[in-house]
């Protein structure tokens, strides 16, 4: 049957000091992940040629620098977009925006930042995403954490207003097999 790999990008710099967005490095520890990753995905796919998607940013690519696969980046695979509240911290903006802040706890799912984009935005455009991927075979997606619930959380057929809350830790590649009445799921976790 058919697969689909995800995984976040390494552990980056903004990781690192809590800050959002950006198009930061990865950190040593997400350079520990990239030179790794071929092995996991070794272990999980066999010999499977594979096609790696990845978004725009560095923090990505530089994950997937080390797979030895073709290799196609999208925008539309970029981290939801935190607009005015890009490089802040989650405490800075507790503090510069502190009504923004509320509304996103209060309906993380619609709450758009100013200048940048809610979960139901990246749903949307994910959409022609979805579909390259529901027709494609063996393709392992590096991307970011807000677009990985989303498409997670397709994947596992929940709500989308869940995704904002699916579980997709750094340094954990997924496989998910979708079957008749639900998706298989595998994750293999990275000692780094
Ligand atoms: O902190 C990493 C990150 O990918 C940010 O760039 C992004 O804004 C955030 O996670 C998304 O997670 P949440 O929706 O929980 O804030």
């Amino acid at each position: 049957p058919r697969s689909i790999w995800i995984s976040r990008h390494g552990e980056s710099m903004y990781n690192l000091s809590g800050q959002i967005g950006g198009d930061a490095n990865l950190s040593e520890r997400g350079q520990r992940y990239a030179q790794v990753l071929p092995d996991l995905v070794k272990q999980s796919a066999g010999d499977r040629p594979l096609t790696v998607w990845t978004s725009t940013l560095k923090r990505t690519a530089q994950t997937a620098h080390h797979l030895p696969y073709e290799k196609l980046s999208w925008k539309a695979l970029d981290e939801l977009d935190s607009g005015v509240c890009d490089g802040l911290t989650y405490a800075d903006i507790e503090q510069q925006y502190p009504h923004d802040f509320k509304a996103r706890d209060e309906d993380k799912y619609n709450y758009r930042y100013t200048g940048g984009e809610s979960y139901r935005d990246v749903v949307i455009r994910l959409e022609p995403i979805i579909m390259e991927l529901e027709r494609s075979e063996n393709i392992l997606i590096v991307t970011h954490q807000a677009v990985l619930r989303c498409i997670y959380a397709y994947f596992m057929g929940s709500a989308q207003d869940k995704s904002p809350w699916m579980e997709v830790p750094l340094h954990c590649l997924i496989k998910l097999t979708p079957r008749a009445y639900k998706t298989e799921e595998e994750r293999i976790y990275a000692d780094v």
